[in-house]
C-alpha cells in the first residue's frame, strides 16, 4: 500500500488541480494500492489534521479547473516554529499528523515561503516532494514554474485591451501587473503586450526618464502611451533606502499603489491624464492554459516517478524542457530575479522600451 498526502499552499494559481492529476494518474497508473490524503488549505490541514482521502473521481475533470479543490492558506514560514494562539507546535502537529496517516509521501505544490517550508519537514525526517507553483516565476532551480504561462495571457490581454482604449484617447495608460518581489510576469506581459515602458522591482525607475520616454513618444506623433508597472516597482530614490525606512513610506502613501503614485507624478510632470488599470487576481484565476496543462502534467508524472523510485526531499524542475530532480536543500531560500543586464531586457531596450533607468 502507498499512501500519499496533498497540499496547496499559498497564493494560488492556474494548474494547481491539473498538476496534483498528474502525479496521482501517474501512480494509480502503476501501483496497485493507493491512497491519497488531501489536507485542507494548504499547511493548516496539516497542522489541524484536516483532510480527507480522495478518490479517483476527485481527479476526474480537473485538468482544465483554476484554483484548487484542496483549497489554499497563507502559512508564513518565519511563523512556522512560532507556536499557535493555543500554544500548539505547529511543526511537531504537521509530523504527528503525518504519521498518525503512515504516509510514504507528501507532496507539496507551493510557491517559495511553501518551499521552505518543505525543507523544513525533509529536514525533520518527512520524505516531501516539492512542486513549484506560482505565477511570479521566480522560483530558483527551475526555469519556468506552473501559473506563470497562464497569468501572462491574462495580462497580456489586459494590456492589449487598454492599447486599443488608449489609442482612442490618447492617453497615457498605467497596468498593474502583478509580482511585488520579481518582475518575470510584468516583463514578460509587457513585451507581449507591446508595451512602451516596463517598470520592474530589480530595475529602479528614475521618474524623469519615464517622462521623457512618454515626452519622447509625444513628440513623435504618438498620442498614447502604455506602461507596464510590477507592484512591487520602486523608484532609484526608494530603493537607496533600508528596508525599514521603504516599509514606513509604502505605509504611509496615499495612493492604493505604486502605480497611482506614478500617474500623479506624471500627470503633474506632464499636466496629462494618466489612467490606471489594475487586473489584480484575475492573473491568478481561470482555467491553466495548455501550455500549463502540459508543464503540469509533465511535473505530475515526474513526481509520481521520483516517488515510486522513493527519492525524497526534491522539487521536480523544468530544465531544458526536461523534467528534473533538484535537492530541496540546494535551492529552497532563493529567488529567482530579472537579470536587469540579462539578453531579453537588452534586446527589450534595443527595440526602444524604456524601463525607466
Ligand atoms: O505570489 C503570487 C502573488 O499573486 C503575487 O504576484 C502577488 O504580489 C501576491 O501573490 C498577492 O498576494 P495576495 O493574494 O495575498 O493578495
Amino acid at each position: 500500500m502507498l499512501r500519499i498526502g496533498m497540499l496547496t499552499s499559498g497564493g494560488d494559481c492556474q494548474a494547481l488541480n491539473a498538476a496534483m492529476r498528474g502525479v496521482v494518474k501517474g501512480l494509480a497508473a502503476n501501483v496497485d494500492e493507493l491512497e491519497v490524503y488531501g489536507f485542507e488549505n494548504g499547511y493548516k490541514g496539516l497542522i489541524y489534521g484536516h483532510y480527507r482521502l480522495l478518490t479517483s473521481s476527485d481527479f476526474s475533470g480537473i485538468l482544465t479547473k483554476g484554483g484548487t479543490i484542496l483549497g489554499s492558506s497563507r502559512q508564513p514560514f518565519k511563523l512556522m516554529r512560532v507556536p499557535d494562539e493555543n500554544g500548539l507546535d505547529k511543526v511537531e502537529a504537521m509530523k504527528q499528523t503525518y504519521h498518525k496517516l503512515n504516509l510514504n509521501c507528501l507532496v507539496i505544490l507551493g510557491g517559495n515561503g511553501t518551499q521552505k517550508t518543505a525543507n523544513l519537514l525533509r529536514e525533520e525526517g518527512l520524505n516531501v516532494i516539492h512542486l513549484p507553483k506560482t505565477i511570479d516565476n521566480d522560483i530558483y532551480g527551475t526555469d519556468v514554474t506552473f501559473g506563470f504561462q497562464s497569468a501572462i495571457n491574462i495580462a497580456t490581454d489586459a494590456i492589449d485591451c487598454i492599447h486599443t482604449t488608449a489609442a482612442s484617447h490618447n492617453r497615457v495608460f498605467i497596468v498593474e501587473v502583478m509580482g511585488h518581489k520579481v518582475g518575470w510576469l510584468t516583463l514578460y506581459a509587457g513585451v507581449a503586450g507591446g508595451a512602451d515602458i516596463i517598470l520592474l522591482p530589480e530595475i529602479p525607475y528614475d521618474l524623469d526618464k519615464v517622462v521623457d520616454a512618454i515626452a519622447k513618444r509625444s513628440s513623435q506623433g504618438k498620442g498614447f502611451t502604455i506602461l507596464a508597472v510590477a507592484e512591487g516597482a520602486i523608484s532609484k530614490e526608494d530603493a537607496a533606502l533600508s528596508k525599514k525606512e521603504y516599509k514606513a513610506k509604502v505605509a504611509e502613501r496615499k495612493y492604493p499603489s505604486v502605480s497611482y503614485e506614478i500617474a500623479a507624478e506624471i500627470s503633474k510632470k506632464l499636466g496629462s491624464e494618466v489612467r490606471v488599470a489594475v487586473p489584480g487576481h484575475t492573473q491568478r484565476g481561470g482555467s491553466p492554459c495548455p501550455y500549463d496543462r502540459v508543464l503540469c502534467t509533465r511535473l505530475g508524472a515526474a513526481a509520481a516517478k521520483a516517488i515510486m523510485d522513493k527519492e525524497y526531499g526534491v522539487m521536480i524542475a523544468m530544465i531544458d524542457n526536461k523534467t528534473k530532480r533538484v535537492p530541496l536543500g540546494e535551492v529552497a531560500g532563493k529567488l529567482k530575479t530579472v537579470d536587469p543586464n540579462g539578453q531579453m531586457i537588452k534586446e527589450a531596450k534595443r527595440i526602444g522600451i524604456s524601463f525607466g533607468d
